[in-house]
């Protein structure tokens, strides 16, 4: 059964922790994420942005896998299945298809078209039992072909996006998808505090996960941040031990082109990665 992140969160919040969301991007991502949460105890949250939900042939097809392999796999931590920055349209079908929580983005609207968006979902999230995220100040860096200039989310937009009864809040504090550049400043933890003040214990997000020291992650946990948000790396340990493989000329040896062997180094690596997110977010044991 898939559940909402509302518990989980709350349940990171008290215990000075963040789940991780990881995004998937096919079968062998989803059975590598679910194996390792089990394994570690952790809860998780699967992200499936708009892209990948296309990709996987639609977000039906998405939740249907994913309830039967967490039925299949015996899988007993905390799962939740939540759309990545979604469009309104696209919350209104992930709901349909039952996903378990979900995230609109409004962030690139002015903030009254994001506000009334928003509390619509509000509404609806509240009466199906989903848990809602809400976006403002969007994150910078590219997402689905949408490139966002990382601004700094404005405290008082935060204070009035998390009143609509939001669960989950995600603040821009110079975070970005993907690769950091080298000239990258770090995190706000400035902007991160005034949005702690004025949101109170409404779990915060921090997007863009990938490559933000082990240092930085600590103290946003520490100042409220509760759920923490990784793609990129996840797809760089995949198709690194992808290359070895190809490199090392497995492919050519035996069976070594079959895809249950060309795509095991890669979904092993998935594995690897998400072990040590869970181990540096604090979320091993809290299943
Ligand atoms: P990265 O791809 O930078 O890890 O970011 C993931 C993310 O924030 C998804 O919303």
């Amino acid at each position: 059964m898939l559940v909402s992140v509302k518990e989980m969160l709350q349940k990171a919040r008290a215990g000075k922790y963040a789940v991780p969301q990881i995004n998937i991007n096919n079968l062998e991502w989803t059975k590598s994420v679910l194996a390792t949460a089990q394994e570690l105890q952790s809860p998780v949250i699967l992200g499936v942005s708009e892209g990948a939900g296309k990709y996987m042939t639609g977000f039906k097809t998405v939740a249907a896998m994913v309830k039967a392999m967490v039925e299949e796999m015996g899988i007993t931590v905390p799962v939740a299945l939540h759309l990545d920055h979604g469009t309104y349209e696209g919350c209104l079908k992930c709901i349909e298809a039952g996903f378990s929580s979900i995230m609109f983005d409004g962030s690139h609207y002015p903030i009254d078209e994001n506000v009334e968006k928003t509390r619509e979902l509000v509404k609806i999230c509240a009466e199906k039992g989903l848990s809602l995220e809400a976006e403002v100040g969007s994150i910078g860096g590219e997402e689905d072909g949408v490139v966002g200039m990382g601004e700094f989310a404005d405290p008082n937009e935060c204070k009035m996006i998390a009143d609509l009864g939001v669960d989950i809040l995600a603040a821009g504090i110079g975070n970005i998808h993907g690769k950091y550049p080298a000239n990258w400043p770090g995190l706000n933890f400035e902007v991160l505090a005034a949005v702690k003040e004025k949101v109170g214990d409404m779990p915060l997000v921090l997007h863009g996960g990938t490559g933000i020291p082990a240092d930085m992650i600590k103290k946003a946990i520490s100042l409220g941040v509760s759920k923490i948000n990784v793609n990129t790396e996840c797809q760089l340990s995949f198709a690194a031990a992808t290359r070895k493989y190809i490199e090392e000329g497995k492919d050519l040896q035996g069976k070594g082109y079959d895809p249950r062997k060309l795509l095991a180094p890669g979904a092993e690596a998935i594995k690897e990665t998400v072990k040590e997110k869970m181990e540096l977010f604090g979320s091993v044991g809290k299943a």
